[in-house]
């Protein structure tokens, strides 16, 4: 498939390389190779340099503590406060004036944070949590739109040594009280609602009903309201408070205390492999050494000159790590919008770069192919020559994409940083650094320098260049996942049990003749639409939940824009007159995006008689995703029942 937009299959072109400018290696943070082989000597020694870099209220004096694997302890004698890093540290050096934040909200509002400014409400916010109870050790749950507040909220918790667990704006009730059950969280922090596409997109609702949920007695003892939409809501009286009526009853004097390096920082849930998500934990110093050096070296970071730029929302790691820690580890300046690309038009992130003078613009592949699908002429009408670093994230970025994102945003020139990470490993692990790598588009190319990134076959043994296999990290790195939260044994099963002394992230790869590592996308019941993660089993209980549904089975289907969609078979149950077949596509598609959230909503809904199951009673999944992709179903002889293949793959190309 090939048309003038190009689609996700392009494929790359024999030796197609891009190295450096001279100029731009040149004046690169990192442009000395050595780099690679001191860090691979001795990657204790590197990591404890780079961590010399943060300020510590009692120094380190061990660098790692591996003598109980996989529960790695870094820097773990000394203490930091992670906030003051990202805050006090940078006043202290005079770049109070330094804007930190540009906000645009989406109805077009905009306001402008120093580093002084963000300081001094970070400060109020942390008196006003403590005054509502918080103190280090526990766990306060985040549920905003991408306004300021989101990011004062999680440095004033993490100032006080709690842990937040921030929770996608996008999820629903089940999935938001889910999250605040497993994390025991007796504050959420939220908003009226925030802009999206347009219009007011409630979130108190949503808490009032997660809260509500399961006969109410829920752990949470209060709420705080930031006002941003001025939609109508309920406050509880006794629970609910507003936090512009509470933050102005504080002042802005809050000496922040070192805490740990092990504290926890923040817990983020991510999709599995079974129904329940797993809960994410990092802790503080290691994440914090790791996130600020990737971001300083992937992005070539000039904090003083460059305006940077993440379009991730908070809820997702890549908001933790490169919208908040990161950067204001960094003291970079940065925009953060609110709302979605098209609104109110496709050209709306085009403007914010010429507005603003955006120079490095990290983003999604399904954002740029949608960008793509609209056409070029929409960047063609902006001014877009402040731009000097392109990322990607989320999902391998296919050859055509990585082409246009070049040549069309980056004026043909700018190098684009394929970053390969996840929840799990809390920062960047694979990327090229731009004034060094010849980039190859399509490819991650290589380990950042201090991380042991292998390609190995099912023994665990690396496989030869020009190989594929499962992508595993050997070493420890210092913002590895801590544990699961409250789940330490399935913390091991998950990623350690494979193989024993090597985590094993879910990813296939291939290792190309010169080294350059080759994503292939997930080994496992783990889709991935738009760059977020999505588990197969938790939509297929979501959906049986459904009083119609006898049997679900979910796949993630190929899609042009999105990378994969969420397809679903369902068998209704026999005896139930309550949904038709017609019906039931709309119903159950509503129906898992009010269980699970709007990103989980299926693609398609098939209704059919019969699913394919191998003799032993397994759901045949590859048939089912093949089907879902127009593809030729193949040999079927292991099939219990081998005609049920035949009448779906009939009806799915009817379909297509
Ligand atoms: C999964 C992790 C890291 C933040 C965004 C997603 C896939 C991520 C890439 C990339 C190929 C990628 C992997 C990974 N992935 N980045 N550059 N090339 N695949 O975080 O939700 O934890 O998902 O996203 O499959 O395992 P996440």
């Amino acid at each position: 498939m090939s048309d003038e937009h190009g689609t996700i299959e392009s494929h790359p072109l024999q030796g197609e390389t891009y190295p450096p400018s001279p100029e731009f290696r040149d004046r690169a943070n990192v442009n000395d190779p050595s780099v690679y082989l001191r860090a691979a000597e001795d990657p204790e020694a590197y990591w404890a340099s780079e961590a010399e870099k943060l300020q510590w209220t009692k120094p380190f004096e061990e660098i790692l503590d591996w003598s109980n694997p996989p529960f790695a302890k870094w820097f773990q004698d000394g203490e930091l406060n992670v906030s003051a890093n990202c805050l006090d540290r940078h006043v202290a050096a005079g770049l109070g004036d330094r804007v930190a934040i540009h906000f645009e909200g989406e109805p077009g509002d905009t306001r402008t944070i120093t580093y002084a400014e963000l300081t001094s409400e970070v400060k109020r916010a942390a008196n006003m949590l403590t005054s509502l109870g918080v103190s280090a050790g526990d766990r306060v749950a985040i549920y905003m739109p991408m306004i300021p507040e989101a990011v004062i909220a999680m440095l004033a918790v993490a100032r006080l040594g709690a842990a937040h667990s921030v929770v996608f704006g996008g999820f629903s009730a089940e999935s938001l009280r889910a999250r605040i059950d497993d994390a025991r969280a007796e504050l959420v922090i939220t908003a009226d609602g925030g802009y999206r596409k347009g219009r007011v997109s409630a979130l108190k609702p949503t808490v009032d009903d997660a809260l509500a949920l399961h006969g109410g007695g829920s752990s949470v003892e209060r709420v705080l309201v930031v006002k941003r939409t001025g939609n109508e809501i309920e406050m509880q009286a006794g629970r609910d408070l507003w936090w512009h009526d509470e933050i102005v009853t504080y002042d802005d004097q809050h000496q922040a205390q070192g805490f740990p390096a092990e504290n926890p920082l923040f817990i983020l849930y991510t999709s599995g492999t079974t129904g329940k998500p797993k809960g994410i934990l990092h802790t503080s110093a290691g994440y914090l050494t790791q996130v600020s050096t990737t971001h300083r070296n992937v992005f070539d970071l000039k904090p003083d000159t460059d305006v940077y730029w993440c379009t991730a929302d908070i809820g997702w790691i890549t908001g933790h790590s490169y919208v908040v820690y990161g950067p204001l580890a960094n003291g970079a300046t940065q925009v953060i919008y609110e709302g979605t690309p098209e609104t109110p038009d496709w050209g709306r992130w085009w403007s914010i770069i010429q507005k603003y003078g955006v120079t490095i613009f990290y983003t999604a592949p399904t954002a740029i192919r949608a960008c793509m699908k609209v056409g070029r002429q929409v960047p063609e009408q902006y001014d877009l020559s402040s731009i000097r670093v392109l990322g990607s994230v989320g999902e391998p970025i296919n050859p055509e994409a990585w082409r246009w994102y070049r040549e069309v945003i980056g004026a043909g020139s700018a190098p684009i940083v394929d970053t390969w990470w996840q929840t799990e490993t809390g920062a960047i692990m694979i990327s090229a650094l731009p004034g060094l790598t010849s980039l190859k588009p399509g490819s991650a190319q290589v380990p950042q320098p201090g991380i042991d990134v292998n390609v190995v076959d099912d023994a665990g043994n690396r496989v030869d260049r020009g190989q594929g296999g499962l992508l595993t990290i050997r070493r420890p790195w210092p913002s590895m996942v801590r544990t699961i939260w409250g789940d330490d044994q399935r913390f091991i099963d998950t990623y350690w049990a494979k193989f024993g002394d090597q985590y094993f992230a879910g990813d296939g790869a291939r290792v190309d003749d010169d080294g350059d590592i080759w994503l292939l996308g997930r080994v496992d019941d783990v889709m991935n639409v738009s760059g977020h993660r999505l588990s197969t089993a938790e939509i297929e209980s979501a959906l049986v939940e459904h009083h119609a549904v006898a049997e679900a089975a979910v796949v993630g289907a190929d899609d042009e824009t999105t990378g994969q969609a969420v397809v679903a078979f369902v068998i209704l149950k026999s005896q139930q007159t309550i949904l038709t077949p017609e019906a039931a596509e709309q119903e159950l598609k509503k129906h898992v995006a009010a269980q699970i959230g709007a990103i989980a909503r299926p693609r398609q809904v098939f209704v059919v008689t019969e699913l394919p199951k191998t003799r032993s009673g397994k759901i045949m999944r590859r048939l089912l995703k093949d089907a879902a992709e127009g593809k030729d179903i193949g040999d079927t002889t292991t099939l219990a029942d081998t005609s049920v293949m035949q009448t779906i793959s009939d009806r799915m190309r009817a379909e297509l």
